[in-house]
């Protein structure tokens, strides 16, 4: 038979195939990215290609007739039943005719790429730990006895090219049942960590099983908790939320609650069972949302720090209370769901925790590595992960160096009068008028700011509930910036300020942002405690960052990265007119929303990426601020807001 060119866009892959090949055959010759599910058999329409000519036209192929086969009766049944949109075609199904120019959409590569809404833009591939595989089981025969589990394996190796496969006993005690019932074709979910050499089944279904499989990524923050239920097949979110942590009762930072397991027989499994019930939670609610089963759940992967991730797994954190802060492992891992007892997903679901870089920097920190890769960096660029414990790590190609600083949860809007988690209702953005003094702010589930009509029915479902992270740090910077407040921190009285906002409560001052007239709410204000809150995290964050540089023997750095896990993206200004982090040109620094949590993300919809940590991990060089005198010394002098230099060069520049 005749050869003929076939040509893949977008990837240009090329190759010489003979008639009636079939353009799925030609694609994995090439090593042309083109999904199947189903083994090409004209089942699950992951395969599909869409035939263009473009290329060779210019050579004078006109005609698209003679280049593809006509459609067969499987195609055929396919697209009577389900529709093939724009003239696309099953590529299982069509083959080759001539010569032509093959087009593979986004939806039809495996490992198609999710663009990241990150500050960096970066795009990450899938390539996901659980994937799915349909497959055709060669019937028992009584005179070449083998088990059906062996069978199975058989036809994995022959349809699939997968090696290895191991099943646990849920597994075992279906896979009898279910074959029969598929008449010998099941739809498998296989299981295939970075470091695994074989696949674990997780689940089998009978016949050709469309279920859309989800996987968690969990950011188990020392005061929220946030996740995302995510798509594993195309890495789209389907639903996030988040709640506090309930172990905030059992203390507000990592060190209380390391105290409550010293100084309380039993205190770390209390602290356990309530992370894990709150997590069983979460995850109920993200279901609902989605309106999915649990059942479909088959993956989560943690980010935390060293003690909540003590915590999450059931250690006693004690030893990380006390120098050296040993862990009890660093290393990334791979549980079942039941080791954790999460019981609102799939109970075969796997855990995947990543790896910590050291006793106080964790795999939150790791995550954010991840994230927003410093180690690939040209620039010496400062990330801070803005948390109870932060994370700071800062570096380029040469190395990269990271700390943990105990800010503290008043950036989560915890310890704050008038603070709430990021959620509809907490003000956000807030401006205020330099010369009358005057507030405005936008709350959560709404872009309408206070001060412009309509804003009355636009917070009509969510009210005005709070103040949250970010907002917290822009009211303080707007205050200092509207000379509410001097550069101690000390918020002055009406004479003073020329506002009435500004009342006295007991012995201090306290400046009202909103009455609570529109929705009969609560009033917001932000009082003298709130800002002596703010300056203490804002004095740990700022004396990490020092102490990061002092360590890296520099004065400067050229951009910063900011990032948090409550909602909002944190304002750069306002960062830099609090002090939070060094002096930079204004337009060197970016806001990253939630690093730790995409990093989670990029693990769960990729294992390379969970390799590729793995070895950054060990090359990122831990700083330790707890034990280092210079750290105190720092935290004292950046008391002041902004910390040294006067907000209004910043404003200006
Ligand atoms: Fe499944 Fe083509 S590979 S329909």
């Amino acid at each position: 038979t005749k050869d003929h060119m076939v040509v893949f866009t977008p990837s240009g892959k090329r190759g010489h195939f003979a008639t009636g090949t079939p353009i799925l055959t030609a694609a994995r010759k090439l090593g042309v990215d083109l999904d199947s599910v189903c083994g090409g058999r004209g089942i699950c329409s992951k395969c599909q290609i869409q035939p263009s000519f473009g290329e060779f036209s210019k050579h004078g192929l006109t005609s698209s007739d003679t280049a593809l086969s006509d459609w067969n009766s499987v195609e055929q049944r396919y697209k009577d039943k389900r529709g093939l949109i724009n003239g696309r075609r099953l590529g299982c199904q069509a083959t080759v005719q001539g010569d032509i120019v093959i087009d593979v959409p986004p939806e039809s590569q495996v490992h198609r790429q999710v663009v990241r809404k990150a500050a960096s833009a970066r795009v990450m591939i899938m390539d996901p730990a659980v994937r799915t595989y349909y497959v055709e089981v060669a019937e028992p025969d009584m005179h070449t006895p083998t088990g059906d589990l062996e069978r199975l394996g058989t036809a994995l190796k022959e349809q699939w090219d997968i090696d290895g496969i191991t099943a646990g006993m849920s597994v075992l005690r279906k896979l009898q049942p279910v074959l029969r019932k598929g008449k010998w074709t099941c739809t498998v979910t296989l299981h295939k960590g970075h470091q695994d050499t074989e696949h674990r089944i997780l689940d089998i279904a009978p016949g050709y099983d469309e279920t859309r499989l989800f996987g968690l990524a969990i950011d188990l923050g020392s005061t929220t908790i946030a996740a995302h239920l995510t798509d594993l097949r195309t890495g789209e979110v389907a639903a996030s939320s988040g709640i506090m942590n309930p172990q905030i009762r059992f203390g507000e930072d990592l060190m209380s609650r390391v105290s409550y397991s010293m100084m309380n027989p039993g205190g770390d499994v209390e602290m356990t069972t309530s992370v894990r019930m709150a997590l069983n939670a979460l995850t109920n609610t993200l279901s609902a949302e989605a309106e999915i089963q649990p059942n479909q759940i088959m993956e989560a992967v943690f980010v935390c720090n060293p003690v909540m991730h003590h915590l999450l797994l059931g250690i006693d954190p004690v030893e990380l209370g006390q120098a050296p802060f040993a862990l009890a492992t660093s290393k990334s891992l791979s549980l079942h769901a039941g080791d954790l007892e999460l019981s609102c997903m799939n109970p075969a679901a796997r855990i995947f925790i990543l790896p910590c870089i050291a006793g106080h920097v964790g795999a939150d920190a790791a995550a954010v590595a991840l994230s927003e890769a410093p180690d690939q960096q040209d620039e010496l660029t400062l990330i801070v992960d803005v948390g109870t414990n932060a994370e700071l790590l800062l570096g380029n190609k040469t190395k990269v160096l990271a700390c943990s600083s105990p800010t503290g949860p008043a950036f989560e809007g915890a310890q704050i009068s008038s603070g709430q988690r990021a959620a509809p209702g907490a003000i956000e953005r807030i401006e205020i008028n330099t010369t009358t003094k005057e507030p405005r702010f936008q709350v959560i589930g709404s872009d309408i700011w206070s001060d412009e009509a309509g804003f009355d029915a636009a917070i009509a479902t969510t009210g005005v509930t709070g103040i949250c992270g970010s907002g917290i740090i822009e009211a303080v910077a707007e205050m200092r910036m509207a000379g509410l407040l001097d550069s101690k921190g000390l918020i002055g009285s009406p004479a003073q300020t020329g506002t009435a906002r500004c009342i006295l409560e007991g012995r201090t001052h306290s400046y009202v942002i909103y009455d609570g007239t529109a929705d009969d709410g609560p009033m917001i204000t932000v009082t003298q405690t709130d800002i002596r809150a703010i300056q203490l995290a804002k004095s740990a964050l700022y004396a990490g960052a020092r102490l990061l540089m002092d360590e890296m023997g520099t004065d400067t750095v050229e951009r910063v990265v900011l990032a948090g896990a409550f909602g909002a993206h944190i304002s750069p200004k306002h960062a830099m007119v609090l002090g939070m982090i060094p002096d930079v040109p204004l337009d060197k620094v970016t806001s990253a929303g939630n690093a730790a949590g995409t990093g989670a993300r990029i693990a769960l919809c990729s294992v390379a990426a969970r390799a590729a940590i793995e070895v950054t991990v060990r090359k990122i060089i831990k700083v330790e601020t707890a034990i280092e005198p210079k750290f105190q010394e720092h935290f004292v002098n950046a008391n002041a807001i902004p910390h040294a230099t006067d907000p209004f060069t910043i404003l200006r520049s």
